[in-house]
């Protein structure tokens, strides 16, 4: 991320009367095509997303809307990156905010770095946005490099890369490893996991 960005300041996000309110499939998408024109950054953002949901349902036994939720929050965690990298994530924020958005989706987005942004992941939701982040975007580096993509990868080759510091060198490992002491899954797991569940993401 970009060493300008400022905290957010705050640490209250969007209105209580909101709760349960959700930007429709449609709405989500067409705002990440319009904010989001690199094609990769929404590819990460949409494998986000699609872990996200897979965990709420799969782990913790979510109904459909709070699947939805954690699923809308991955998917826009990163909306403003692209056009305006040294306010990421105010400006996301302050639309989502705008468009009447569940907080909780809301305050999830603001924990997804909390050395950046000064927001502490408090939710099973923040916590595993902030797991799921980099990892995501490293294990999608590691398929880009091999031929059969994410076809017979494994946790061990993706650990092994993690121990290797020039290999997407600008994911940090020491986020990774702040994200995955604040939660009760090992990182094993955790990068299983994301294999089996972003693969097929396009
Ligand atoms: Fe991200």
């Amino acid at each position: 991320m970009s060493t300008h960005i400022l905290a957010l300041g705050r640490s209250s996000f969007g209105n209580p009367a909101n709760k349960g309110h959700l930007l429709s499939n449609e709405d989500a998408q067409a705002l990440l095509n319009e904010w989001v024109p690199n094609e990769r950054l929404r590819l990460h953002m949409k494998q986000v997303g699609a872990v996200m949901k897979a965990w709420a349902l799969e782990r913790e036994g979510a109904d459909e809307l709070t699947a939805r939720k954690w699923e809308q929050a991955g998917l826009l965690h990163d909306a403003d990156w692209e056009k305006y990298p040294d306010s990421h994530c105010r400006i996301i924020i302050e639309k989502l905010e705008e468009l009447n958005v569940d907080p909780e989706v809301i305050h999830c987005i603001a924990s997804h770095g909390p050395k950046y942004f000064g927001v502490e992941p408090e939710n099973t939701m923040d916590k595993m946005i902030y797991v799921f982040d980099e990892l995501s975007g490293f294990i999608h580096a590691a398929a880009l490099i091999r031929p059969m993509r994410y076809e017979g990868m494994d946790v061990k080759g993706i650990l092994k890369k993690l121990k290797t510091p020039s290999f997407a060198a600008q994911v940090s490992r020491d986020d990774i490893s702040d994200a995955i002491s604040r939660i009760n899954t090992p990182l094993e797991e955790i990068i299983q996991f994301i294999i089996d569940h972003q693969k097929d993401v396009q």
